[in-house]
């Protein structure tokens, strides 16, 4: 890892053994790109890689650099108006109501490590050895704004993480009206764009197309990441696979809205911008004011989708989330939540606990339901008091009652909002995001707080403070139900109505920052109406998310697969449920509900009272598997290997780090008869070690990588075993373990 900085040429360049970013200043001050892709040899000149031409409609803005036009160059912060008629990736409006800036290059700095993004969540080091950053220092003299643009490189993975920060330097208030995090102008535009899209109970399906001249784009205008859009997307060659060729992730580290977008102008150029949504955003900047954005991080593998899938895990596995929960195996909880929905009182709940601890589970988690007159959805949000007819010694005795069954005891809570009927709402009828006059809009009965008004996040810290204090809490499922409307804080001025989306959104953060700072050893995890906020922002607050409200296992492996492109298999919520699941009506086998949920942080969400003996034993034995294998599973390395969008049967695996143990999970959705022969080409063994596939026989991993491994039912019946029930939405686990 290296960042060479070139003083005549005025050229930077990032690099480590996987990547390399060069960048130069041209002669108008503006900062290039100049290249992005796997590590090359520095040279203290790369500008013969500046292309520029001499084109009708071109403006050039040197008298005697007829080639040198915006237009043409590839830029690293781009504004538009000066001659560069793609999008920009800031916009100024400044007294005069112009909107046109020219940020030349000031200065830079290099450092070891990485500095923290105050009030943002972001990757970190954890020793200055980790990783280095470069920040280029720009001025707009007639503006009087400062830009710094930020470039951080790990040491190992091709991974960049950049930020920019704009500073008003000047005399006059300035407005932003656009402030991206990152921008990259690529040569070439021969790349499918695979986005990840979907709904409620159907999030990130992966959506590809081929980018061609125009605009692809994905977008939130929520007020939070949300299930139709996820902040993350892929660049592709369209020779990639899953194992092979050159794939480039872009994954945003935010949680409300945001806009990724690829522009093919004519000549083929790609420039790819992610961060904050433009739209519905301004900030006002008083003189000595600044505005950090978020960060967004970059990464490049030659090693198929995959190799980009891995670096991302091991980066937001090991340094984007943060607390004693990142390296440790996730606790197999039960959730009531599908068990009981509102309907519970105290010795219910006890019920179910004491069935969970007999099948093994460390973890109970009560939902929603446990506080002020929430019986139902229409009320109580906002009240964070235990309702006493339920629980008559509150969180404190019900957490005394299941630790003493010897279970760990987590708690529901949505934090960020009220309902009309709940004490809250009537003592502060103006703490919601509202406009004066016009209809508060409901969602699912509930209004959303204004966390951009510092008092209403202390207020509701105050509240859980005292829940949480009071009782023996190990792990808090945070939940948010609803997506923004009538954007509006009574708290703000006027001209400061454009920054609400992102206040409220650095509030939610601030109140995780508090609780965890507070409550060190609690585990989070994240949640929105399942997952509607499964973004790399909330990773860094709350290790884990709940996937989707969907536990229907069909859906789930599309959901889990999806999903896995941008995230760690240790941050998926993943439990069995009961049938006919409560989503689709399906009836799936246990064992195969259980050989999805594996594929994440494992739990129940149903009453195993509920299930016949011979089902629970079968329980029994699901979590004595995730005990035993859950260090593998999440903590290993994932490979996806057969995508349930394209087949009846999906496949993917983990590998131990020394590659001795892996886990293959194979899924069938239809039973078939008279199939063809099939093969699973298995990814990520030793290619020299031999290794013993549970029931089926010994192979060296260069077979099972190359040959594959036989999944055909006749070929397994020869082997002793049988891969697939005789059923639809059938499954299977290969166990690989190296022979000695
Ligand atoms: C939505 C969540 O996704 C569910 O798991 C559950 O917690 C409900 N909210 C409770 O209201």
């Amino acid at each position: 890892m290296h960042i060479f900085s070139h003083e005549e040429t005025k050229t930077f360049h990032l690099c480590n053994d996987e990547i390399s970013y060069v960048m130069t200043v041209l002669p108008t001050g503006e900062l290039a790109q100049l290249y992005f892709g796997r590590s090359i040899h520095d040279r203290a000149d790369f500008s013969h890689l500046l292309e520029g031409a001499v084109r009708s409609h071109s403006a050039y803005p040197v008298d005697g650099e007829p080639f040198l036009s915006l237009e043409h160059v590839k830029q690293e912060y781009p504004s538009y108006g000066t001659g560069d008629f793609r999008q920009g990736a800031v916009e100024l409006l400044q007294e005069n109501g112009s909107r046109i800036s020219a940020f030349v290059y000031s200065g830079y700095e290099i450092m070891a490590g990485k500095p923290a993004l105050e009030g943002l969540p972001a990757t970190y080091t954890e020793s200055p050895d980790e990783a280095m950053t470069l920040i280029v220092t720009l001025v707009d003299q007639v503006a009087g704004a400062q830009l710094q643009l930020s470039y951080t490189i790990f040491r190992e993975g091709g991974i960049l993480a950049r930020s920019a920060r704009i500073k008003n330097c000047g005399s006059h208030t300035l407005r932003l009206e656009r402030a991206m995090s990152l921008c990259l102008d690529l040569p070439d535009c021969d790349y499918d764009w695979i986005q990840f899209s979907g709904s409620w109970a159907r999030e990130r399906y992966p959506v590809s197309r081929k980018l061609t001249v125009g605009t692809t784009a994905v977008e939130s205008l929520r007020g939070h990441s949300s299930h139709q859009q996820n902040p993350f997307v892929i660049l592709k060659r369209p020779d990639t696979t899953e194992a092979h060729g050159e794939a480039m992730g872009f994954s945003f580290i935010y949680s409300g809205n945001f806009s990724i977008s690829a522009q093919v102008d004519p000549y083929q150029v790609t420039r790819m911008l992610v961060g904050i949504n433009p739209e519905w955003f301004s900030w006002v900047l008083e003189q000595g004011e600044a505005f950090q954005t978020p960060e967004a991080v970059l990464v490049y593998s030659l090693n198929g989708l995959n190799g980009m899938s891995q670096t991302l895990h091991n980066l937001y596995r090991t340094r984007l989330v943060r607390g004693e929960w990142r390296d440790k195996a996730r606790p197999i909880l039960l959730n009531n939540w599908e068990a009981t929905y509102f309907d519970f009182n105290e010795e219910k709940l006890l019920q179910i606990a004491r069935k969970a601890k007999e099948c093994g589970v460390e973890l109970f988690v009560l939902d929603d339901g446990w506080f002020g007159a929430r019986r139902n959805d229409r009320a109580g949000l906002g009240d964070w008091v235990a309702a006493k007819e339920l629980l008559p010694e509150g969180i404190g005795g019900l957490s005394r009652k299941i630790n003493e069954l010897g279970l760990m005891f987590g708690l529901w809570i949505e934090p960020e909002m009220v309902n009309p009927d709940s004490d809250l709402y009537r003592a502060h009828p103006d703490w919601c995001l509202h406009v004066p006059e016009r209809t508060r809009s409901l969602g699912r009965g509930q209004l959303v707080l204004d966390y951009s008004r510092p008092e209403v996040v202390d207020h509701i810290y105050g509240m859980l403070y005292k829940v949480i204090h009071e009782a023996n809490i190990s792990y808090i499922k945070w939940d948010m139900n609803r997506s923004l409307t009538e954007c509006w804080s009574a708290g703000a001025a006027p001209e400061r109505q454009g920054e609400i989306f992102h206040r409220h959104i650095l509030g939610v953060y601030a109140l995780y920052e508090r609780l965890i700072k507070a409550f060190p050893h609690i585990l989070f995890e994240s949640c929105a109406g399942g997952g509607a906020r499964f973004d790399a922002g909330m990773l860094y607050y709350a290790p884990q998310a709940w996937t989707s409200d969907d536990t229907d296992a069909v859906e789930r492996v599309k959901i889990q697969y999806g999903t896995s492109y941008g995230y760690p298999v240790v941050s998926m919520g993943s439990h069995v449920s009961a049938v006919p699941n409560h989503q689709l009506g399906r009836i799936t086998p246990l064992k195969t509900r259980a050989d999805v949920a594996y594929f994440g942080t494992y739990g129940y969400e149903l009453d195993l009272n509920r299930l016949s003996d011979q089902e629970q034993q079968e329980v029994c034995r699901y979590t004595a598997f995730m005990k035993e294998n859950r260090e593998l599973i999440q903590f290993g390395t994932f490979y996806r290997l057969q995508s349930p969008f394209e087949k009846n049967v999906a496949a993917w695996m983990v590998v131990s780090e020394d590659r001795t143990r892996a886990i293959v999970g194979y899924y069938r959705t239809l039973n078939t008869v008279n199939d063809c022969f099939t093969r699973l080409r298995l990814q990520g063994l030793d290619p020299e070690k031999c290794y013993c596939v549970k029931d089926m026989g010994s192979f060296y991993g260069d077979e099972l990588m190359n040959a594959g491994l036989v999944t055909s039912e006749r070929a397994s019946e020869k082997q002793g075993g049988t891969v697939l029930s005789s059923s639809d939405f059938s499954s299977h686990l290969f166990l690989l373990q190296a022979n000695e």
